[in-house]
């Protein structure tokens, strides 16, 4: 039976705890990856059939949780795993720093790009590796990997691991299979592992085909790990829970005897749950939430070009956050975030993403379209006015 979702429906998350929400004034949140959308039915309807059931005991993921992920990796991407691939990790974040523990030693260096998610800079230093970065090449609105710098980068630094971020955050890319055949040629020659974040690979957008860097890695399989989840993709953050696949079994058993050091190889009874029924049933969900996330999308560019024109728009092939070019409204980061908190909207600062980020914002326009708008109309006040409050810093 089909469902239509309403993701125009506003839901107060105020006092419930919610990362996003965090404030006690009218502040408009347009900044954490985190969707303002209620959750599938089917995925509510699992947990609901869990609790009514009533028993919380020690759960093991089962054949046709296996089967979901299996059929779902399968049909959309030509990934095709078997069960011996599949590991489970409370999330991605922690398997990036596994990662790390299971390539390198503390002291080597580890690859990344400029800008990126912040954890990928942090966890490097916080578990004492080096880290290496190369900027990523803006042309024409669109980011490109500098497969000249990255090569000159392993070879100087001795590069062990590279951390890979495919789609893209923050700047959208869904990097194509040719951009990633030449990045895998590069760490083959100089023997560099490469662990994949995919965590926003379901939220490609029509027009792009995204690929998961396993489906490359062929002769090379035992230095390519694929992270995801069902997190981002059904907005499920809370949930906690995400896979690492491998397709070389030295490598998986290294992974997993890694894993077992700490105990932390396996997922709590709802994140078994709710991924099984959304790879199983979730599939209507996703369509529909991608299509308010492109009309959302859409909006946002015209709202852009039309009151502020000289922000330079990056448009996402995947996900539902923006990466602005603010530097001709500002000229200080801290400034630039202070300003648009102080107009109650509240943006992530690009400084936070790297060098790279410097006068740069990343919008997140999944929400409630009426909210959005709300929020760009703040944006507008605040960078077209000279006003300027000293607000909490970033
Ligand atoms: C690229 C990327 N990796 C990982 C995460 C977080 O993953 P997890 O919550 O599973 O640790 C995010 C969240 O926004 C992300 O954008």
């Amino acid at each position: 039976m089909l469902v239509l979702y309403n993701f125009d429906e506003i839901i107060d998350r105020c006092n419930t705890g919610s990362f996003k929400w965090h404030y006690t004034d009218e502040t408009i949140p347009l900044w954490v990856a985190d969707m303002d959308f209620k959750a599938a039915q089917p995925i509510l309807a699992a947990i609901e059939q869990v609790t009514q059931h009533g028993i919380l005991g020690y759960t093991v993921p089962t054949e046709p949780l296996y089967q979901a992920i299996i059929d779902w990796h399968g049909s959309r991407y030509d990934l095709w795993l078997d069960q011996q691939d599949i590991l489970f990790s409370p999330g991605v974040v922690p398997s990036l720093v596994l990662m790390m523990k299971v390539f390198t030693e503390v002291g080597d260096a580890v690859l990344i790009n400029d800008p990126i998610y912040t954890p990928f800079m942090t966890k490097v230093l916080d578990n004492d590796r080096k880290l290496v970065t190369s900027a990523l090449q803006e042309v024409e609105g669109r980011y490109h990997l500098d497969l000249v710098d990255i090569e000159a980068k392993i070879i100087e630094h001795k590069v062990k691991l590279y951390l890979f971020c495919n789609p893209h955050n923050p700047g959208g890319r869904v990097w194509t299979a040719d951009e990633l055949e030449a990045l895998l040629f590069i760490c083959k020659k100089h023997d560099v592992a490469i662990v994949s974040d995919e965590i926003h690979q379901d939220l490609t957008l029509s027009g792009h085909t995204f690929t998961p860097f396993l489906t490359l890695a062929k002769d090379y399989e035992h230095k390519v790990v694929n992270l995801t989840s069902m997190t981002k993709t059904f907005n499920i953050a809370g949930i906690k829970g995400s896979m690492i696949f491998a397709k070389d079994s030295g490598l998986l058993s290294k992974i997993n005897q890694q894993q077992r050091l700490s105990d932390e190889h396996e997922l709590n009874l709802f994140a078994y749950t709710a991924m099984r029924s959304a790879y199983e049933q979730g599939d209507e969900w996703l369509a529909q939430a991608l299509t308010y996330i492109e009309a959302n999308i859409d909006l946002t560019l015209q709202f852009l070009e039309e009151h502020l024109p000289k922000i330079k728009v990056m448009r996402p092939e995947a996900s539902y956050l923006i990466w602005l070019d603010c530097s001709a409204y500002a000229q200080d980061d801290q400034m630039l975030y202070d300003k648009l908190r102080a107009a109650k909207v509240e943006l992530s600062a690009g400084i936070k993403y790297g060098g790279e980020g410097h006068l740069k914002m990343r919008l997140n326009v999944a929400c409630p379209k009426a909210l959005l708008i709300e929020g760009l109309n703040r944006m507008q006040t605040a960078l077209n006015s000279d006003v300027f409050n000293i607000v909490d810093s970033i």
